[in-house]
């Protein structure tokens, strides 16, 4: 039997480099040698309150970009969160078992008390619970994600040992963060601190469908800094993400070159990043050549979302059939 593996996206609007080195890609390579379920988490991103022509465009865009990374839908199952209404009620269950202190202390709950004050809400609160089920619904065993999921990981595992304890069954499996690299990864933004993300401002993001031009426009304008003073030192934040983000998209050969020219105070920052917006442009292309065309076969995508539906719905339906069961949840008559 294959193992499992679940992971999503929200549907927050397209894609960055951080979604597609965190997640996406790996999403692709484990789709020839596991049972997959991607998804697009659009009950995950009401937290933010998107408009309801906001939320239908961006799940569009992201079945589209899922598609046009090259996962194939009849190798693993592609769905909309939503379409499985399951997933809500599996929701309702584990949020009983689910302790305020410790949602409190999730970090990225903290993160976004942080920076919305005014939008503290449930859904933010007990997101993790809801990720949890996600993963849970299809016993999945691995997760594809970032860096920044791993705490949710470690809940996951924590509601499933929970509520296998509270019933006395060997239920729910252990799931655990995945990634093809050593580490899970972390991909920086251009904006000189943090992670890449829309939290962290457009300008700090370089989407699959940004064209060359606006990829060149955007890599020039990141944050550097007047250049090395002394031979081999530390590279300051924003010069270390710069590098950081050559190395997945260049060549040793290229990233070695430019390593060399800082320790030795010779680097010229001009070229530097342009190389590095030529290497994004390259590392792009195959998937923002495809989704164009993609984008505009509807009959396609309908199938896909229908028919991943119907394979998502069947695993859940039988996961909530056995979980009313143990918890005792039956008709009476
Ligand atoms: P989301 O939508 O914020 O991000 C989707 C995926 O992209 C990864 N990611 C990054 N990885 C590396 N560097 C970055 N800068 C970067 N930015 C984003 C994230 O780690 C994630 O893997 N909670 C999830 C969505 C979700 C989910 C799930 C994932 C809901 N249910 C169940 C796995 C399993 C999230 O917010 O991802």
């Amino acid at each position: 039997m294959k193992e499992t593996v679940v992971s999503g996206i929200r549907s927050t609007g397209r894609l960055h480099l951080g979604n597609y080195y965190g997640a996406l890609s790996n999403f692709v390579k484990m789709q020839h040698e596991y049972n997959c379920f991607f998804f697009i988490a659009d009950l995950h991103s009401l937290t933010t309150h998107p408009t309801p022509e906001h939320l239908n465009r961006t799940v569009r865009e992201v079945v589209v970009e899922y598609l046009a990374a090259g996962i194939d839908p009849e190798q693993s199952t592609i769905y909309v969160q939503s379409d499985v209404p399951e997933v809500a009620e599996l929701y309702l269950y584990m949020n009983m078992n689910a302790y305020l202190g410790e949602l409190e202390r999730a970090t990225a709950f903290k993160d976004k008390v942080r920076a919305n004050p005014d939008n503290v809400n449930a859904g933010l609160l007990t997101y993790p619970v809801l990720m949890a089920c996600d993963i849970l619904i299809h016993h999945g065993t691995k997760v594809p994600v970032g860096k920044d999921q791993e705490q949710h990981l470690e809940m996951t595992r924590t509601f499933g040992n929970r509520f296998n304890r509270l019933y006395n069954v060997d239920y729910f499996k252990e799931a655990f963060a995945f990634s093809y690299s050593d580490k899970l990864v972390k991909i920086p933004g251009l904006d000189g601190n943090g992670k890449m993300g829309k939290s962290n401002g457009e300008a700090s993001c370089i989407y699959l469908s940004d064209a060359p031009e606006v990829i060149r426009k955007k890599v020039m304008r990141a944050v550097s800094d007047a250049g090395p003073t002394e031979m081999n030192q530390t590279k300051p934040e924003p010069i270390q993400n710069l590098f950081d983000l050559m190395k997945v998209v260049s060549t040793q050969d290229t990233l070695q070159h430019f390593e060399d020219l800082y320790n030795k105070c010779a680097i010229r920052y001009g070229d530097f990043k342009k190389q590095l917006a030529e290497d994004m442009v390259l590392a792009t292309e195959p998937v923002r050549s495809r989704i164009q065309a993609i984008s505009n076969d509807d009959a396609y995508l309908k199938k896909v979302i229908h028919m991943g539906a119907e394979k998502a719905r069947e695993s859940a339906c039988r996961t909530i059939k056995e979980v009313r069961e143990i918890i005792g949840i039956k008709k009476l008559y």
